[in-house]
């Protein structure tokens, strides 16, 4: 299973192209807007996520609720677009609108600006935004209810905000709101139930931990995955550490799971345990210094409505993102063509 996403912010749409999903699984799209509606939420975020109410609307792919096997097209509305039709206008204009000359530090502005040799920052920061995880979230929703009839199911859960845990995140972030500055924050994700044997250790490109931290940081503002317990592991004894193998009612167990479900780049029939670390959000009221792109003087950074903290929508991003590796790697194992033949395989 692969997939592709294209839209921009403020454009008409977001769009997701999957494509090698099985014939013949039953897609419960009321699922994947239930995921979409995770997304928006979160304490911290701005303004935008009052204006949208993401939906997805199937426009290829699925017939009487079924897949075809044929790539699948999803289209998320932009509701925000109806206030940006002409500044977003895809047809060719003579009218003038304010361009994005300050890039902030922190985003894609400007190194995509030099890169795309462009002179308004929004022409960047339209396809920068984290708006794009929406479709991404569409996905990987599918991914996870194709997953869910094998029993395997994820959770997340925001570890600390800012350095802040517990009752304290909600306070830390108001705080950073006073203050006109964000934060960032550490989040988990697990998976369970998931079969021996997922990814593998015969070439690089194989091993589940590296797919599954690129999926990860792949997100905006990731900046560090963890498998497990693999910070502390560094710091620990080998015999402290390692996960001790049992045999016990048929089957091999263990006690403790401190590589996370994974060893040398398979799953290993343990609970997955990943931790993404999100930076601070890098639009902030404070403005940090900067220089205008035309003049070459020092400025303000740019402003525009934004998160405060999205530590737990990226943690759904996270889950979905996920959710897509390991379905692309249980199709690996368990066949792609159609759902009855990967259950047979499965089952065998
Ligand atoms: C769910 C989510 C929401 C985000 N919201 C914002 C936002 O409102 N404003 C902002 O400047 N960055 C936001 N970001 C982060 C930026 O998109 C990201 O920092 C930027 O694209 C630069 O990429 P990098 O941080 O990976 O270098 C968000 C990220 C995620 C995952």
């Amino acid at each position: 299973m692969r997939f592709l996403t294209a839209g921009e912010s403020h454009g008409k749409c977001l769009t997701v192209i999957i494509d090698d999903v099985p014939a013949n699984f039953e897609a419960d799209i009321d699922f994947i807007n239930d995921e979409l509606a995770k997304r928006q939420q979160g304490y911290g975020r701005g303004g935008r996520m009052l204006i949208e109410t993401d939906k997805v609307e199937v426009k290829s792919g699925i017939r009487f609720g079924k897949t075809l096997g044929s790539p699948i097209c999803l289209e998320i509305k932009n509701k925000d677009f109806e206030n940006w039709t002409e500044r977003m206008s895809s047809s060719p204009t003579d009218k003038e609108f304010e361009k994005i000359l300050v890039p902030r530090p922190g985003h894609a502005d400007l190194a995509g600006a030099i890169k795309y040799n462009q002179q308004d920052i929004r022409n960047i920061l339209e396809r920068s935004s984290a708006r794009e995880t929406a479709a991404r979230v569409a996905a990987g929703a599918l991914a996870q209810n194709f997953l869910s009839k094998f029993n395997i199911t994820g959770s997340t859960k925001v570890l600390s905000v800012g350095g802040a845990v517990g009752d304290d995140i909600k306070d830390k972030i108001d705080s950073a709101k006073e203050k006109g500055t964000t934060l960032g924050g550490v989040f988990e994700i697990r998976f369970k139930n998931l079969p021996v044997g997922l990814g593998s250790h015969t070439q690089w490109d194989r091993r589940l931990d590296g797919i599954i931290a690129q999926a990860v940081m792949s997100i905006p503002a990731v900046k560090a995955v963890e498998i497990g317990e693999g910070i502390k592991a560094s710091e620990a004894y080998g015999l402290d550490f390692h996960d001790e193998i049992f045999y016990e009612n048929d089957k091999y167990t263990r006690k403790t799971n401190n590589a996370g479900g994974l060893e040398g780049g398979m799953t290993n029939g343990e609970e997955l345990v990943v931790r993404g670390y999100m930076k601070p959000i890098p639009t902030m009221k404070t403005p940090l210094k900067s220089v205008n792109i035309e003049t070459k003087k020092e400025h303000d950074a740019h402003f525009e409505r934004s998160d405060v903290s999205a530590v737990e929508a990226c943690s759904i991003v996270a889950l979905n993102m996920i959710a897509i590796v390991l379905f692309s790697e249980f199709q690996k194992r368990y066949g792609s063509d159609n759902f009855e033949q990967i259950k047979a395989n499965y089952e065998k």
